[in-house]
């Protein structure tokens, strides 16, 4: 879709990366780190500081104790480091549960690590799961499960009870838990709901069966550094630190430096990448509900999941086409986030994480929608 967005000049709400700048403190941390000759391979399960800061941050963030000698592996990007959680730990014919719609690389990781995933809906509106469903979902096979909590693409934000009750069926089965949680910091508080972040390392019993699979992507604005960290029992860790290791020996190593920099800002920081992405998701919404789609308020994550049905396409992928040719906005088809494409047919997901003045750009262009069907 950025592709097609390029192509046709449209502004490109698609792909989950900012079009600001990154905070220019970290970025002069990664030059003084080059300009320092930090230029040659890092220890290749993550630089001793780095990994340091990683486990500072968790014990502040999470209130987690994690030994940075042997249960941090630093990878490039979450990307790298769910594959290597999976190839690590799971076995071909196993199974792995993934919440459906879900962020396209869990199922071809799963395949790739020759298993097979295991699809549980979460409904719209709302983005829950039924805990009959998921219970039926869990056999002899069952390998792991992923949350990617907050979720892309709902933006649904997983309640405390939802937590527990995965828990409860991680330990009665045995399964590991795989918890994307690249959006942690990027949640939208609302009144009478809890929404503040739970890992399922935190929850009783979880610690030793969970990887929390993270990355510097979303939090610092840096999806282009691949920089990516996974946090498990030393057990796990050193099967994924193996993995890894062949996978791709390393993270780029004054990249890690500057890591090391930005997970050691003060709580402030936190604070106004939260209300800065809540005044953006506030920008959106109502030019998305204005100009006839029907929205699923997110809680967390830096996306918006709309319904297309009031427009009378075919598909999703034929909107999204008109969207991007004739209107000049590029979105995410619903279909993507489905292993059976029918199912998000008249979903299009947006992505807010953008200037000001790409959102009043794209909002003039979607004023047009109506008059062009
Ligand atoms: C849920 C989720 N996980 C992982 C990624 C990829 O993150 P990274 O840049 O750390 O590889 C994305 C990117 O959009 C994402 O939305």
């Amino acid at each position: 879709m950025t592709r097609e967005a390029l192509k046709y000049g449209a502004v490109n709400l698609s792909q989950g990366f900012p079009d600001f700048a990154a905070p220019a403190d970290i970025k002069r941390r990664a030059m003084e780190a080059i300009d320092a000759d930090i230029n040659q391979y890092a220890i290749t399960w993550g630089s001793q500081n780095f990994r340091d800061a990683i486990a500072k941050k968790t014990q502040w963030h999470l209130g987690l104790e994690i030994d940075p000698e042997t249960e941090i592996t630093v990878t490039c990007g979450s990307t790298e480091g769910m594959i290597a959680s999976m190839m690590a730990t799971v076995d071909p014919g196993e199974e792995v549960i993934v919440f459906e719609p879900f962020y396209e690389n869990y199922a071809p990781d799963a395949i790739l690590s020759d298993a097979r995933p295991r699809y549980v809906p979460l409904r719209a509106p709302d983005w829950t799961f039924e805990p009959e469903e998921l219970r039926s979902a869990f056999n002899e096979k069952t390998k792991a499960i992923i949350v990617c909590n907050p979720n892309n693409p709902t933006g649904k934000v997983f309640t405390r009870w939802e937590m527990h009750f995965i828990a409860g069926l991680c330990k009665e089965f045995d399964v590991l838990c795989f918890t994307d949680e690249i959006y942690e910091h990027i949640l939208y508080p609302r009144e009478g709901v809890e929404i503040g972040h739970i890992s399922m390392a935190q929850l009783d019993g979880m610690r030793e069966r969970t990887v929390i699979v993270n990355s510097m992507s979303k939090t610092y604005s840096v999806t282009g550094w691949r920089v990516g960290y996974c946090i498990a029992p030393p057990r796990i860790t050193s099967g994924i630190r193996k993995v890894h290791d062949f996978l791709t020996v390393g993270a780029a190593a004054p990249l890690q430096a500057a890591g090391a920099y930005a997970l050691s800002l003060p709580p402030e920081y936190y604070e106004t990448l939260q209300s800065e992405y809540q005044r953006r998701r506030d920008m959106l919404l109502p030019v998305l509900e204005e100009n006839g789609f029907q929205t699923f308020v997110p809680d967390g994550a830096y996306y918006i999941m709309t319904g297309i049905s009031g427009f009378g396409f075919s598909d999703d992928v034929e909107f999204t086409r008109h969207l991007i040719r004739e209107i000049g906005v590029a979105c995410v088809p619903g279909s993507s986030f489905y292993s059976v494409p029918q199912r998000g047919s008249q979903q299009v997901r947006f992505c807010f994480c953008k200037k000001d003045e790409t959102l009043n750009r794209a909002a003039e262009r979607l004023s047009k929608l109506r008059k062009t069907i």
